[in-house]
């Protein structure tokens, strides 16, 4: 029976039917949240095992990071474990105090437990606000929370976080979690993750656990889609399966804007059958959208003054076959690094792992996206 609605979900954070390719993360996380219910001292409700690093969730635009996120909030296995879930904490005005709007997040999740609304720790937090001290109202709010039972706090694009709030609440996180408070912290964003993490003085990110995603695999791609097309009464035949794959790219975004066009398209046909023909009408939809996301990362490079940069590593990595190793690649963007490259090399790698063009990972650059990389190429050459 085709459903009435699109089971696809080409949108932010929006939880796929099938959350393909991400077993790893998804069992480091899992094992994670089970940790935290692991056993507690009877008297200090402290964590009896060793403390949980934080995580750290670092990809490209639109590889899914905010989705895993969402994902976790939604089993309804973790659903004795409280979740924070922040993002942008930025400062737009010299007067705004980012910290307050993720205290009100915090109060609005504490609301469920009205019985302790009334106590002394509450009014605590309450005083340090109204006299300025935000970071202090921070630190005991989030206390009282992870003393209450097993908290996740999850805090998403991070590069954008004004940086005196993040080092107050990294601090502040870190010391509970030494302490044995059952608190996981999840920071997630976007090449530049780690540095924004840096100059927050956050020390112990050399020993937190680094999930870097980015594409996922030939089978995953091919599996995002046709399940969902399968469980929708739908028969892909093999050689549609391929066109379709063929548009995806192996982007986890492209795979829901493929299949959702595809069942668009199935739904007017009325017919059961997924073939070639039906994914080439349906393809138009797919390329004008990919076509204005690689219209808008190139536009990208070009305003953050990286068109040069992403030449020369894209000409590199062209001639060596599609890797280099990362000491290549940063000595190559070090040489012609120039006083306006703000940030130095680190940035500029930054800025262009941001889309996807290139990637890092297991000590080997490569090539990133195809499509945005054959597009950025072809761009000279207009
Ligand atoms: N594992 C997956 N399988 C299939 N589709 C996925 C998967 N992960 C994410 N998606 C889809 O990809 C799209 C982008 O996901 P998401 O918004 O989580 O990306 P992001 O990495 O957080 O991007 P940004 O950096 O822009 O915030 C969404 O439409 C989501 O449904
Ligand atoms: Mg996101």
């Amino acid at each position: 029976m085709v459903s009435k609605f699109n089971p696809f979900t080409p949108g932010t954070g929006h939880v796929p039917p099938l959350l393909a390719g991400r077993a790893a993360e998804v069992e480091l996380l899992t094992n994670t949240l089970g940790q935290l219910r692991g056993p507690r001292v009877r008297r200090t409700k402290l964590l009896v095992d060793k403390p949980l690093p934080p995580i750290r969730i670092c990809g490209p635009r639109g590889v899914g990071k905010t989705t895993l996120l969402s994902w976790l909030n939604r089993q309804p296995q973790f659903r004795d474990i409280r979740i924070i879930w922040h993002a942008y904490l930025s400062k737009a005005r010299p007067t705004d105090v980012p910290l307050r709007s993720l205290l009100f997040n915090m109060f609005r999740e504490l609301s469920a437990l009205e019985r302790f609304m009334g106590s002394k720790a509450l009014r605590a937090v309450t005083i340090s606000m109204e006299n300025g001290e935000a970071n202090l109202a921070y630190e005991r709010m989030a206390e009282f929370m992870a003393a209450k039972g097993p908290l996740l706090m999850a805090f998403d694009e991070i590069p954008h976080f004004d940086l005196d709030s993040l080092a107050a609440i990294l601090r502040t996180n870190q010391r509970l979690i030494e302490e044995g408070y059952p608190l996981a912290m999840l920071l997630i964003g976007t090449p530049g993750l780690d540095a924004h993490l840096r100059k927050a003085d956050a020390s112990f990110i050399d020993r937190s656990t680094g999930m870097y995603i980015n594409l996922i695999s030939d089978e995953a791609t091919r599996d995002a889609m046709r399940v969902p097309l399968e469980q929708e009464g739908f028969a892909v035949q093999p050689d549609a399966l391929e066109a379709m794959a063929a548009q995806a790219d192996n982007y986890p975004y492209f795979t829901q804007v493929v299949g959702a066009a595809v069942w668009d398209a199935m739904r007017k046909s009325g017919h059961k059958k997924v073939d070639v023909g039906i994914v080439e009408q349906s393809a138009e939809k797919a390329e004008s959208r990919q076509n204005e996301l690689h219209y808008d990362s190139y536009g990208m490079l070009v305003d953050n003054g990286l068109l040069y940069h992403s030449r020369r590593v894209m000409d590199l990595l062209e001639s060596s076959g599609g890797s280099a190793s990362p000491e290549v690649v940063f000595n190559l963007l070090a040489e012609h690094c120039t006083e306006e490259d703000e940030g130095g090399p680190e940035a500029i790698l930054d800025g262009l792992q941001l889309d996807g063009l290139i990637w890092t990972v297991d000590g080997v650059t490569r090539t990133g996206r195809p499509s945005l990389f054959r597009y950025c190429q072809e761009q000279r050459l207009d």
